[in-house]
């Protein structure tokens, strides 16, 4: 069964370029419907026009709050029937009551290894904590800030005297990799938010999966 996914994107798009090389090469069972964003210049924007994907741009400009720009955007997103949101570099919270009637159908990928470093500049702030392993997650959507249960990281190395543009630049490509792995385990069923947690194959996950070098999503390591 193929699912619907609507991909929401505030800037370059690469994570949500990943996931349709994906879709194109069949090998994840999703069908992208629409991607929105909160900025009409994203980069993200014109990927999916390119893609012959529906593009949608909404201001906060526009809107008298937070709450009700989220309810209109979220108003748009319902129109593609989505199976799955994919937040993928989209950098604003979202009013918690829009949020909550999507659960455990929203996902997030945050750059760094969570419960670390939610929020803004990840990669100086892993650098300043003095870390050794540096990474990304993702996890569901809930209205706190990143701190939705977190189902799948990948990691790696701080090298010393990096800068943070040069960790991010090395986490990208593996941002790509986990976002493509976690949306196929979702779309596939394997990855459920139950009431009381996430579960694998019905199972509650102890801990996050870690994508392994083959690019699976797995328990522990390889
Ligand atoms: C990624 O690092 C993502 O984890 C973060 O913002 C960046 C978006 O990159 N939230 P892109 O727009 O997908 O290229």
């Amino acid at each position: 069964m193929v699912r619907d996914v609507v991909v929401l994107a505030s800037g370059r798009g690469s994570n949500f370029a990943a996931l349709l090389d994906a879709q194109r090469q069949t090998a994840v069972p999703i069908r992208i419907r629409a991607l929105l964003s909160d900025k009409p210049a994203a980069p993200a924007l014109a990927r999916a026009r390119e893609a012959g994907i529906d593009a949608v741009a909404l201001s906060a400009a526009d809107f008298p709050d937070r709450a009700a720009f989220d309810r209109a955007l979220f108003a748009r997103v319902a129109e593609f029937h989505p199976d799955l949101i994919v937040l993928a570099g989209y950098m604003r919270v979202i009013d918690t009551a829009v949020v909550d009637a999507w659960r455990a159908r929203i996902i997030n990928i945050h750059p760094s290894l969570l419960p670390k470093f939610p929020g803004l500049r990840t990669h100086a702030r892993a650098l300043e904590a003095g870390d050794s392993m540096h990474g990304a997650s993702v996890h569901f959507v809930t209205g706190e800030l990143d701190g939705g249960p977190v189902f799948a990281q990948v990691e790696m190395p701080i090298l010393a005297g990096g800068t943070p543009e040069a960790l991010a630049r090395r986490l990208l490509p593996l941002e790509h990799r986990l976002l493509v792995a976690s949306v196929d385990l979702i779309a596939r069923g394997h990855i459920v938010l139950g009431s009381s947690g996430v579960e694998l194959d019905g199972v509650p996950l102890a801990a996050p999966l870690r994508l392994q070098i083959d690019g699976s999503l797995r328990s522990g390591f390889s």
